[in-house]
């Protein structure tokens, strides 16, 4: 026998997750400049960093020999303020998809199952199966978008996890306040929803005021990150949101300093410059104008879309982002997703979305 064969059959069946092509790599491999590559395949911000955030990052280089505060106090109490509830309410994470881990150390085993929408994060089937839970997927609606009736009936006596996304990464669908309490109305005591809101500061058209349902004493976790809006996905900083009581629970799955020094003092900074946000939700929603006035144009499908990305229906995905990466764009096809006909494109600056566009146009044979 070889250590090989003792390896956790969890993690035996788990399909590594796929993130998009780094530009350095695309580069090397298509002979291009870097300097020449626009990315556009990780929802990653459009407009870099709040230099606020970027200020703190540098000023802490000094301290890099220090731990980071464990207990994320600062942070923890800047954004209680700003959300106006308590400190003890948030849990930090290395990125959000930490927080979607701890979940699933507090809740999941080979007993449990775990529900979710098709064509959501790919991350919450992986969770359920690094615990061994059975993973119970819910057919989108025709939009592609949560059927949210649906994922409340699939809801078995050992679902212990539910994840919604909204707006939902890759499809960009959103579901409204209204269909939102229609779903969690006599929400069972013993189901954690997780409302995963990575997008919640662009949430461009979003009608949601998710944090007012937090005194709904229902078993409600909301994940945010600095990855998104914010600009800070290099850093690795996201966070929980719920009843201290819960919170209390997920932290005692948390490794001692899982948030860095930088990234704590970059976020805390990131909050202090909400004018930054603004101008991101702004320039999202002129390029969300921009890439619909192209589709519309030319009767290419596309998903209506509440975040910084737009998923597209361009036939035979794969070919199409490969044609596009040769002439330096990065997006992400989405057969990883079952969706071999799309691709997804995130808004970049408006040079980098003219250029997705030429070169859509070209590898479509369109006429211009
Ligand atoms: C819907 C959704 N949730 C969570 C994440 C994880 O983000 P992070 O771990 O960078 O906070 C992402 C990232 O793409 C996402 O799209």
């Amino acid at each position: 026998m070889a250590l090989r064969d003792f390896v956790n059959p969890n993690i035996v069946s788990l399909t590594p997750y796929q993130p998009g092509l780094p530009i350095e790599e695309v580069a090397r491999e298509q002979g291009l400049d870097p300097g020449e590559i626009c990315k556009l395949a990780s929802n990653e911000s459009a407009l870099g960093a709040s230099p606020k955030a970027i200020e703190a990052y540098l000023a802490c280089a000094t301290e890099l020999h220090m731990y980071p505060d464990g207990g994320a106090w600062e942070i923890r109490h800047k954004l209680a303020e700003f959300y106006d509830l308590n400190p003890d309410q948030f849990i930090l994470g290395c990125g959000s998809n930490e927080i979607l881990e701890l979940v699933g150390h507090c809740f999941l085993n080979e007993t449990s199952s775990v529900v979710y929408s098709q064509y959501s994060f790919v991350v919450y089937q992986l969770v359920a199966k690094l615990f061994g839970a059975k993973g119970i997927e819910v057919p989108a609606t025709d939009g592609l978008g949560h059927d949210l009736a649906a994922i409340r009936a699939a809801i078995q006596d050992d679902t212990r996890i539910v994840f919604v996304c909204t707006p939902n990464n890759p499809t960009g669908t959103m579901f409204s306040a209204k269909e939102f309490e229609a779903f969690i109305e006599n929400w069972p005591q013993d189901v954690l929803l997780v409302l995963d809101e990575a997008y919640a500061e662009i949430a461009l058209g979003s009608d949601i005021k998710s944090l007012q349902y937090l005194s709904h004493e229902i078993p409600l976790l909301i994940t945010r990150t600095f990855s998104k809006a914010y600009g800070l996905a290099g850093l690795r900083l996201g966070y929980g949101i719920s009843s201290p009581a819960l919170i209390e629970t997920l932290s005692r799955a948390r490794q001692p300093f899982n948030v860095t020094l930088p990234a704590l003092k970059a976020g805390l900074a990131a909050i202090e410059d909400q004018n930054f946000i603004h101008r991101s939700q702004d320039h999202y929603s002129k390029s969300c104008a921009v890439f619909e006035k192209f589709f519309k144009k030319y009767d290419i499908p596309y998903i209506p879309s509440g975040a910084n990305f737009i998923l597209v229906q361009t036939g035979n995905g794969q070919a199409v982002f490969e044609a596009l990466m040769e002439k330096g764009v990065i997006v992400r096809p989405m057969a990883t997703y079952k969706l071999p006909e799309h691709i997804r494109i995130s808004y970049g600056t408006d040079k980098e979305n003219q250029k997705a566009i030429d070169a859509l146009i070209q590898v479509l044979s369109l006429e211009s």
